[in-house]
């Protein structure tokens, strides 16, 4: 049984090391794969306009997502969010409900769509997955995403609306 929950600050022992093993392995994020800690601890904590944790029920961390308004003002009615599932629980629909919960969180907080900016096409899990919760390819972007093994591959950005 997992659950979701907001971020608290003594999550971050167990955030960073997730994000940092994610980040370095270079093919899902822009982040550097070299990013310090106090650069990622402000993308994923301080910037974003929520972050969330889902923990099993005795408090082991399954997954961490973030919620932020995609572009400043005239656009801040559409949100961004980035999705992590720890490598030893992944394929057991962390994802999937990260996701379904970021949507209801969405609308409660006012956005009316979500969009992803750059869904690199080679991660076939997570494309999949965005599609099966609703998301659309609404363009492709032609070798914008430097992959650390691969070179540079395509990336999608993908929208979904949620509300009108
Ligand atoms: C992409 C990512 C977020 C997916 O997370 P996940 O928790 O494995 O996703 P889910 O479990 O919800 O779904 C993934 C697969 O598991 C399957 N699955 C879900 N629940 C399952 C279960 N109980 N038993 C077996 N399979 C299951 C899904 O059907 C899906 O199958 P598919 O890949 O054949 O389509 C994860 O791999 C990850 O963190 N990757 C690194 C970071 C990343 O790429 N983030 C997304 C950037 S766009």
């Amino acid at each position: 049984m997992t659950s979701i929950r907001r971020y608290q600050k003594p999550d971050w022992p167990v955030v960073w090391p997730l994000l940092q093993t994610t980040f370095s392995s270079g093919d899902t994020y822009a982040f550097s794969p070299d990013s310090s800690e106090s650069e990622i601890h402000k993308a994923w904590v301080e910037t974003a306009a929520a972050t969330y944790v889902s923990c099993t029920k005795d408090g082991r961390l399954l997954g961490t997502y973030i919620i932020k308004a995609n572009q400043p003002g005239l656009g801040s009615h559409v949100c961004n969010c980035g999705y992590i599932v720890a490598p030893e629980a992944q394929r057991q629909g962390v994802a999937s409900a990260m996701c379904e919960h970021s949507q209801r969180e969405a609308v409660s907080m006012g956005f009316i769509a979500m969009q992803f900016n750059l869904v690199v096409s080679t991660n076939e899990r997570a494309v999949r997955l965005w599609k099966r919760l609703g998301f659309h390819v609404v363009g492709t972007l032609p070798r914008a995403f430097h992959h650390q093994s691969l070179g540079f591959v395509d990336a999608l950005v993908m929208y979904k609306k949620l509300a009108s």
